[in-house]
């Protein structure tokens, strides 16, 4: 056992109420009591929450990462919650556990992951994001902003622990291979690949001296029979303050919301709205696409919070902002660039309509 703490989000869809809207107050409970009953030897705290149709876990611990007892306990977790799910009848009951032959790792089983394991400094303040209708790719502008742009993040350039940078591990969803880029001095070279957030997502984020600054809930992509399934509705773990960016820095590239694929579907582009945890509940259209920021400080890893960050009226505007891009783009209807070119759609009809219409081609 590491005297490091690590925390671990894990998140899994294991049925929506209404449709794929929300989670039904049961099942957050279920969650509750067996992290309660089931975690008591191991955890050392942790906090239930939704996001859209996403229950969020997270947990607190030193088992550190990639625990097999760790894992196990989440996937128990979300087993349980599918149970209360399939009595209510709940939309799409346990859709994110894809195998009943649980191995001891949650990595490529459905549900989506975040974590790191550090060692607690003398105050440890932490942001969690959790999107619901979009991908892990969501997070690559926003991570650059808070840790490459000064513009963004000031601390770059006055703060002198800040000064020199910043290392972005990136994850090619397809090949499954990481590089990493040393920022500012690659900036260019990197910004080839994270502008391409469907096939390259920042997995990690680490100071010049090699500490773990942000974790991202990416993985291989979900290839089931030969197909792309699921958008993952990502999370995300940044560490703040003091030679780190700010709470502030951190927040501040969502108040201009960027667009992101996902929505209705998994199959369009739509604004990615800041919102408070009460408005964690995507509607319209299955959407749009949205994020929550819980703030905690780690006290010898008890997870004091959380604060509900986006629940700042500074950010009335950019949600206001994103309600007028949705409107916008909801004009678009089926054509591109609101649908999805067709290589990315998580739903298709297309194979089916050319084989019918394949002899009317000349
Ligand atoms: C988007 C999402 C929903 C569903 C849509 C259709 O990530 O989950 O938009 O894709 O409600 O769902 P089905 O095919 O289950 O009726
Ligand atoms: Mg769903
Ligand atoms: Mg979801």
């Amino acid at each position: 056992m590491s005297s490091k703490i690590t925390l671990s989000v894990f998140k899994a869809d294991v049925g929506g109420f209404v449709g794929h809207g929300s989670v039904h107050p049961d099942m957050l409970l279920k969650a509750q009591e067996t992290l309660e009953e089931e975690g008591k030897d191991i955890l050392i705290d942790f906090h239930v929450t939704h996001v859209g149709d996403d229950i969020n876990l997270v947990l607190t611990h030193r088992q550190g990462v990639d625990s097999k007892d760790i894992h196990t306990l989440a996937w128990n977790t979300f087993q349980n919650c599918t149970e209360v799910a399939i009595e209510l009848k709940m939309y799409g009951a346990g859709q994110d556990l894809l195998s009943d032959a649980f191995s001891g790792n949650i990595k490529g089983m459905g549900p989506g992951i975040a974590e790191m394991e550090f060692e607690e400094r003398p105050s440890e303040p932490v942001v969690i994001f959790m999107a619901d209708k979009t991908e892990p790719g969501a997070w690559n502008l926003p991570l650059y902003k808070i840790f490459a742009d000064p513009f963004n993040t000031i601390g770059l350039v006055i703060d002198p622990k800040m000064h020199s940078g910043f290392s972005f591990e990136v994850l090619d969803l397809i090949e499954d291979k990481t590089v990493t880029f040393s920022c500012p001095e690659e900036l260019y070279d990197m910004l080839v690949f994270l502008g391409a957030p469907n096939r390259f997502v920042v997995k990690n984020v680490f100071t010049k001296t090699g500490e773990i600054t942000a974790a991202s809930s990416t993985q291989k992509m979900n290839q089931l029979a030969g197909r792309y399934v699921g958008k993952d509705d990502p999370v995300l773990i940044v560490r703040c303050q003091n030679g780190l960016p700010a709470v502030g820095e951190v927040l501040e590239p969502f108040a201009n919301p960027h667009l992101v694929t996902g929505w209705m579907r998994g199959s369009h582009f739509g604004p990615l709205i800041p919102v408070s945890q009460k408005d964690a509940l995507p509607t319209r259209f299955d959407g749009p696409p949205r994020v929550i920021a819980l703030g905690f400080q780690l006290a010898n890893g008890r997870l004091i919070g959380p604060q509900d960050l986006f629940a700042d009226m500074a950010f009335d505007r950019a949600r206001h902002k994103a309600l007028e891009i949705a409107d916008y783009i909801r004009q678009l209807g089926p054509f591109e660039p609101h649908r999805l070119p067709l290589d990315e759609m998580e739903y298709t009809t297309m194979p089916k309509v050319m084989e019918k219409l394949k002899d009317r081609f000349k």
